[in-house]
């Protein structure tokens, strides 16, 4: 099969690349590194045919998509609290750059485009887990822009012929993660604060959760995504169906770290959900999702890479 994936660069891009390169795909990734970094996909870099730009580029994307059967869209500015900052930065590049990367894929004649949606969507919804189907109410930039990522992804089968594949994405996190960022997301801030014996921020009372996810369970999803015949049209979370909170999680990775600095309070972010848990029963009836990978043992693979780095 020929691959493009947008955000290939990426913490979870590099990871889906490097496993289609396993099962002998040919891939070809659009980046333009604004968050990505040249590291990730160094081990593999002679293998892909890297196009390197702005996934708005039509130019850039006619030649990517050409003969691609496949799109894994994965492209886009993936942080809420930089969307509260810059609202139609964060629109232009995830809603505006979806449509391109959907229109691009319809005119290449390809087969399905996977899309990385997120579980924001749901923002602040009372009720746990979150079920696809359920109202959504969006709380930040970030989130609506995804949703309209999602509803571009909706009318693509019906009025062009081309088959989508919406993945609700919760909390994901592994290998290649950005610690740096100044958006970095909390599970490679706190392993590398733990193993630097540096103090770490918790923001709230971190009694608010999350259903972490290790990257290689979401990878496994955007295969079944790619070929899975009852998935065309579909939303899916993405999850592994387990609440952690924030003070657990970090509890859990100063266990396997074997360290415990200090951890200091803040007050909580502006567009933050309070929990977040995902139903997964629809992935695994139609696509056969199974998310082996645990928290801990997630995590426990997460600290060594990071001890290596
Ligand atoms: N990490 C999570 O927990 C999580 C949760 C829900 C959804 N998602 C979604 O998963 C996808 C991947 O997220 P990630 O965590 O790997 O983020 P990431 O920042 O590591 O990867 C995003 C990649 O897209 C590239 N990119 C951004 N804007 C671009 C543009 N306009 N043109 C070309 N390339 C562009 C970046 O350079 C980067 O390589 C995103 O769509 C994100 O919204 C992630």
């Amino acid at each position: 099969m020929r691959c493009v994936v947008t955000g290939g660069a990426g913490f979870i891009g590099s990871n889906l690349v490097e496993a289609l390169l396993g099962a002998r795909h040919s891939v070809a990734i659009v980046d333009d590194f604004s968050t990505g970094r040249r590291e990730n996909i160094a081990p593999f870099a002679k293998r892909i045919d890297l196009f390197e730009g702005d996934i708005r580029d039509d130019a850039l994307l006619s030649s990517a998509f050409a003969g691609a059967e496949v799109i894994f869209h994965q492209a886009a500015l993936a942080s809420v609290a930089r969307s509260v900052e810059s609202p139609y930065v964060s629109h232009d590049s995830n809603a505006s750059g979806t449509l391109k990367v959907l229109v691009a894929a319809k005119n290449a004649r390809a087969r399905r485009v996977v899309y990385a949606s997120s579980s924001s969507v749901y923002g602040d919804t009372p009720v746990l887990p979150k079920v696809e189907d359920m109202k959504v109410r969006p709380l930040s930039p970030y989130a609506v822009a995804k949703l309209a990522g999602e509803y571009y992804c909706g009318i693509f089968p019906a009025l062009y012929g081309l088959e989508t594949v919406a993945l609700r994405y919760f909390n994901v996190f592994g290998p290649r993660q950005d610690p740096k960022s100044e958006y970095a997301a909390v599970v490679p801030l706190f392993i590398t604060g733990v193993l630097d014996g540096r103090a770490v921020c918790i923001h709230g009372d971190g009694e608010q959760s999350r259903d972490f996810t290790f990257v290689e369970n979401v990878v496994q999803a955007n295969l079944l995504a790619a070929t899975s015949v009852n998935a065309s049209g579909e939303t899916f979370n993405v999850g592994v169906g387990e609440s952690t909170t924030v003070n657990e999680l970090y509890r859990t990775i100063c266990d396997i770290a074997g360290r415990r600095p200090d951890a200091q309070h803040t007050g909580t972010r502006a567009g933050d959900v309070r929990d977040s848990l995902a139903d997964i029963r629809k992935a695994r009836r139609l696509m056969g999702y199974d998310p082996r990978i645990r928290l801990r043992e997630g995590l426990t693979r997460t600290v060594e890479y990071f001890r290596g780095c």
